[in-house]
């Protein structure tokens, strides 16, 4: 039997997990599925938002999905122990280094993107975001004071060849089951790590995967592009920082941050790690407001990519799409459904 690791977390966190749970039940009753304290609640109740067996039972499960972590509330927690620093130990210690982010505009909700019907209509864009490294992780990092009396903060931004090499090869492959394109997005003008991130990407191409288009693209430019006309794009693979920032954006070519699911991935014989790629959404937490779709999509994802149930996934895909052509819409879409009968419809929709 396959396990799956519930980290609900903050915020919406639990709303949005509560409704995987049912959908699970309903959809894969065979599924063990097992919950564990992280993020904020956890540093509360336990003192660190990532405890050690907590990271022991993720790696040990078949797939880990994930709420959301953070809140206002822990915004004075010493770095290491605020929400955020479990959910990048968490990513690190998984070594899920490509984080597929899928922004893929269902036909029901062309209407509800900021952006004009048919600039997003059949909109599928699959970002690849390079997911433990980069300026996330880079050392030295921190804030000193100096000999004046003023204050330096400072990040590295750094890559190496394989760490550069391993999450391209993701995107390539990925690019080859879908239409054979990818961009890649760095700012090889300004950074050093970005002419690093091209050169490797332009070697790797040519050395292995000349059959797919390659166009480099600056990230300023991408993020332009995106909102200017984004079914140009296919596959885009970047570093995490520009990946966290583009994603974001893309959301909102869907219709709300809260239709966006990801897959994290690393070694296809461990398990990745499933997450929404919204927040902990302190503005309407508690509220049952919550859209559980982008949840809902990442377990469908955690389906596909690590439990193996092609079908179930499919499924499921199949469910919330017929739901979103019933008109059903969360308030981030423009409807009235809560966050619970949004995963009401889904489910009716598993057994028909
Ligand atoms: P956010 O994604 O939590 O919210 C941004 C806006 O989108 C808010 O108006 C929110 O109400 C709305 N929104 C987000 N998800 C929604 C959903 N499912 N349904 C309806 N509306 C939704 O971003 P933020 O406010 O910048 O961050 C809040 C906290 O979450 C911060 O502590 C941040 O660090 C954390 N965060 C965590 C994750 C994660 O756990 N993966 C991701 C992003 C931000
Ligand atoms: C995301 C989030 C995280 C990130 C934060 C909460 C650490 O914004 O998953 O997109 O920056 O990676
Ligand atoms: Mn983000």
């Amino acid at each position: 039997m396959s396990t799956l690791l519930l980290l609900p977390g903050d915020g919406i966190g639990p709303e949005v997990c509560a409704e995987v749970r049912r959908v699970a039940a309903a959809l894969t009753p065979d599924l063990e599925v097992s919950e564990a304290p992280y993020g904020g609640s956890s540093y509360d109740a336990h003192g660190a938002p990532l405890l050690d067996e907590v990271r022991d039972q993720a790696i040990a499960s078949d797939a880990v999905l994930m709420g959301a972590v953070g809140g206002p509330q822990w915004a004075n927690a010493p770095r290491h122990l605020r929400p955020e620093a479990g959910l990048l130990g968490l990513r690190k210690a998984m070594n899920v280094y490509a984080n597929l982010r899928p922004a893929y505009c269902f036909e029901a909700l062309a209407g509800a993107s900021s952006l004009k019907t048919e600039l997003v209509s059949g909109l599928d864009i699959m970002f690849v975001r390079e997911l433990v490294g980069g300026v996330y992780f880079g050392e030295p990092r921190g804030i000193e004071t100096l000999a004046d009396g003023q204050k330096k903060g400072f990040d590295t931004a750094v890559y190496t060849t394989s760490e550069i090499e391993r999450v391209g090869r993701v995107a390539f492959e990925l690019a080859r089951g879908r239409t054979n394109k990818v961009h890649s997005a760095e700012k090889s003008n300004v950074m050093e790590s970005g002419l690093l991130w091209k050169q490797v990407i332009t070697d790797l191409h040519a050395r292995e995967y000349s059959d797919v288009q390659l166009e480099h693209i600056l990230a300023d430019n991408c993020a332009m592009q995106l909102v200017r006309a984004p079914k140009q794009f296919d596959v885009i693979v970047t570093d995490n920082l520009f990946g966290d920032i583009l994603s974001d954006a893309a959301a909102m070519l869907t219709g709300s941050l809260g239709m966006l699911p990801s897959a994290a991935i690393g070694d296809p014989n461990k398990p990745g790690l499933y997450e929404p790629i919204h927040g902990s959404a302190p503005d309407i937490a508690g509220k049952g407001l919550a859209n559980p779709l982008a949840a809902i999509l990442s377990f469908e994802m955690a389906l596909r990519w690590s439990l193996k149930q092609v079908e179930a996934a499919d499924v499921l895909l199949t469910a919330v799409k017929k739901t979103l052509d019933q008109g059903a819409k969360t308030r981030d879409l423009g409807g009235a459904l809560s966050t619970v009968q949004m995963g009401d419809a889904v489910i009716a929709n598993i057994h028909n």
